[in-house]
């Protein structure tokens, strides 16, 4: 186990009905805010009514962001901050799934920076002041609610960057699981399936000497693949929501990677196929997980699927080690399938191979070359190709 600090500044609320403390959470930091939201999801579930009759309640005024796009533009930022100057906005409040919370976390810092938004993103480490942001969550999937990363997109320049910074952990985050319920089906499913890449990045590193986290990452795995399939089936099952929803925050907020750390291989794949085609993220993560596994399994890897393969799916212990292996990709596989993500990036409507090699340069970008198992540009290469 490596060295940490570990620190969770977010402070969360979690359940039916939480949503009541949001003004008190607001006046901690002023009564002018910035409430940011992607599509219009928040209008049709009453959501937005609910927050705003609560500020009327209580002498909070506020401005607008809406059309955060999933994948958020730097224009849409760039958008935010100008309403955040024009009105003097004291607290941002994205409402929404990943995209909403990570579009106002780049707003919040790009409030305080001189320059062009985008430049900040490409170097984080000039932000040096946040304004606080509150979140209330609306989609299990990214963990932005907990976590202090953001990813952003450039439509221009074809680039999708994350910035990781403690700067952006939201100050209070609003998780009522019944928000949820009308999250379709697909985003369900590819909203766990990126819940369990965030955990396989750290299952997977090859760091040993981590029986707690390992533990701890198998229970949350078992979580996503009990419920997942359940939630899609029953969206309004309250347990399947809730233990999804807890378990999107606790796959990335810095717990289980305590002692470990590594490039992320998966998320920098999947990252150029939502730069470059504009995918969802959680189904171009659940179309290379399977070629990703079969790609790094080899004698090194083995006791780790091994561990995977029993403690998450059950699989038989007396079996050689290799066909548990094979069988825990399988499995995994399975519950994407179940959940109705196919599993070929044409299927996804990339249409040619084109930007493979290209998408492979900028992945390499992201320090894949110093994993367990360095993946070369032709490797990635032909892992896009095999997903293909
Ligand atoms: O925009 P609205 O109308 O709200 O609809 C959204 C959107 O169309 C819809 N949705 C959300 N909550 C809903 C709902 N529909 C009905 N009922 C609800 N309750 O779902 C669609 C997708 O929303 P989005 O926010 O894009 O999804 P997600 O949470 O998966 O976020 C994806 C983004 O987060 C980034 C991804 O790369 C992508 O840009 N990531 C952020 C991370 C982080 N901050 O730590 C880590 C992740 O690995 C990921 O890279
Ligand atoms: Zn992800």
């Amino acid at each position: 186990m490596q060295n940490f600090y570990y620190d969770i500044p977010t402070k969360v609320a979690f359940g039916k009905g939480e949503i009541q403390k949001l003004p008190e959470f607001v006046k901690e930091f002023g009564t002018k805010v910035l409430i940011v939201y992607g599509g219009g999801s928040i209008k049709r579930t009453g959501l937005y009514d609910t927050v705003v009759n609560l500020f009327d309640e209580n002498g909070i005024s506020h401005v607008e962001l809406s059309g955060v796009e999933p994948n958020p533009r730097v224009t849409t930022v760039k958008k935010g901050v100008d309403l955040c100057k024009e009105h003097d906005v004291q607290v941002i409040l994205p409402i929404g799934g990943g995209s909403t919370i990570d579009c106002a976390k780049v707003i919040a810092a790009a409030y305080y920076y001189d320059g062009e938004p985008w430049d900040l993103v490409c170097d984080f480490s000039q932000a040096k002041e946040t304004l606080p942001l509150i979140s209330v969550l609306t989609l299990a999937a990214t963990g932005s609610e907990m976590d202090l990363f953001a990813v952003i997109s450039n439509e221009e320049t074809k680039d999708k960057i994350g910035i990781g910074s403690s700067l952006v952990y939201p100050k209070y985050s609003i998780l009522d699981p019944e928000y949820t319920y009308s999250v379709p089906r697909y985003q369900t499913a590819a909203g766990t399936a990126d819940i369990m890449a965030h955990i396989f990045e750290v299952y997977f590193c090859g760091i040993t000497g981590t029986f707690m986290q390992d533990r701890i990452m198998e229970a949350l795995l078992k979580t996503c693949v009990h419920y997942g399939p359940i939630a899609c089936e029953e969206p309004e099952n309250y347990d399947a929501r809730a233990n999804l929803m807890w378990t999107s925050s606790w796959a990335i907020n810095g717990m289980i990677s305590c002692g470990k750390s590594a490039a992320w291989p998966i998320h920098a794949m999947e990252h150029q196929l939502s730069a470059y085609y504009d995918v969802t993220h959680g189904h171009g993560l659940a179309i290379l997980i399977p070629v990703w596994m079969k790609h790094i399994l080899n004698d090194e890897t083995v006791d780790i699927f091994v561990n995977y393969g029993i403690n998450v799916f059950g699989i038989d212990q007396t079996l050689d080690k290799m066909e548990i292996a094979q069988q825990a990709i399988t499995k995994t596989k399975g519950v994407f399938d179940a959940m109705g993500l196919t599993d070929t990036l044409r299927s996804i409507g990339i249409e040619n191979q084109d930007n493979f090699e290209v998408m492979a340069e900028k992945a390499l970008g992201d320090g894949l070359d110093d994993y367990i198992v360095p993946l070369t540009k032709e490797d990635i290469i032909s892992i896009y190709k095999e997903c293909f």
